[in-house]
């Protein structure tokens, strides 16, 4: 079932559980990752950047592709179909095309700046049933062309970004997109815990979840993260499971080249990523 996100994180905030954003590039990644939440029950957001939407030819086939699918395979999980880091004119494009959920990442704005086009788009996704997640505070590294420096959020912005009726908050605390490097310094939980505390009980959102270490995912839901997002671990696992296939001759054994089969451990790894994500995340059982 497509939904709005609001509710599945509302549970996950008050069962102390987070639900996993997982963003998607093609069939085979959306397949396996609906599949995988309907087995193991749980709920699920499918993530789209701006980047990712172009690449599938536009907001609406993505959207025609997951309704679709979410049809065909039989998910009655529930699933929300978000924008990730999207654009103000990227967020009026997903509203149009059908998407359950957006991401306005006014994060480069100033902050007077970020509140306006916040306080906007609240309005709009609200009157048109979308949830809407906004971010302070950059999250570092480099995603689809949106680079960000990485710096801790101010807990007073994200109480102002908060205030505007926002659904879920993404807020900087040291978390990067894409591996983490060597020196990384960790998750800064002062950062997480003030920020929580400004905030109430508003769900909190973990970008760059790829590479944390367990106990540090625990932690951050323990202090009020309800929604973590992986993207670069299902490229790498794809990539792995597949340069596996070919360099074992796989594609040139009888019809080993058939794309249907040169996909299929790299699907197959995806499936065995999210698994692993959503049992650590607490969201398996929970649909
Ligand atoms: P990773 O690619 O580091 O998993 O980050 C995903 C993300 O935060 C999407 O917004």
């Amino acid at each position: 079932m497509l939904v709005s996100a609001t509710e599945m994180l509302k549970k996950a905030k008050a069962g102390h559980y987070a639900v996993g954003q997982f963003n998607i590039n093609n069939l085979e990644w959306t397949k396996a990752i609906l599949a995988t939440a309907q087995e193991l029950n749980s709920p699920v957001i499918l993530g789209v950047s701006e980047g990712a939407g172009k690449y599938m030819t536009g907001f609406k086939t993505v959207t025609a592709m997951v309704k679709a699918m979410i049809e065909e395979m039989n998910i009655t999980v529930p699933v929300a179909l978000h924008l990730d880091h999207g654009t103000y004119e990227g967020c009026y494009k997903c509203i149009k095309a059908g998407f359950s959920s957006i991401m306005f990442d006014g994060s480069h704005y100033p902050i007077e700046e970020n509140v306006e086009k916040t306080r906007e788009l609240v309005k709009v996704a609200h009157a048109m049933g979308l949830s809407i997640e906004a971010e302070v505070g950059s999250i570092g590294g480099e995603e689809d062309g949106v680079v960000g420096a990485g710096e801790c959020a101010d807990p007073n912005e994200c109480k102002a970004i908060a205030d505007l009726g926002i659904d879920f908050l993404a807020a900087g605390i040291g978390n990067i997109h894409g591996k983490y490097p060597e020196n990384w310094q960790g998750l800064s939980f002062d950062t997480l815990a003030a920020i929580q505390e400004k905030t109430g009980d508003m769900p909190l959102v973990l970008h760059g979840g790829t590479g944390i270490p367990a106990d540090m995912i625990k932690k951050a839901i323990d202090l009020g993260v309800a929604k973590i997002n992986v993207n670069t671990e299902c490229q790498l696992s794809f990539a792995a499971a597949t340069r596996e296939y070919i360099e074992a001759g796989k594609d040139q054994q009888g019809k080993g080249f058939d794309p249907r089969k040169l996909l299929a451990p790299g699907a197959a790894a995806i499936k065995e990523t999210v698994k692993e994500k959503m049992e650590l995340f607490g969201s398996v059982g929970k649909a």
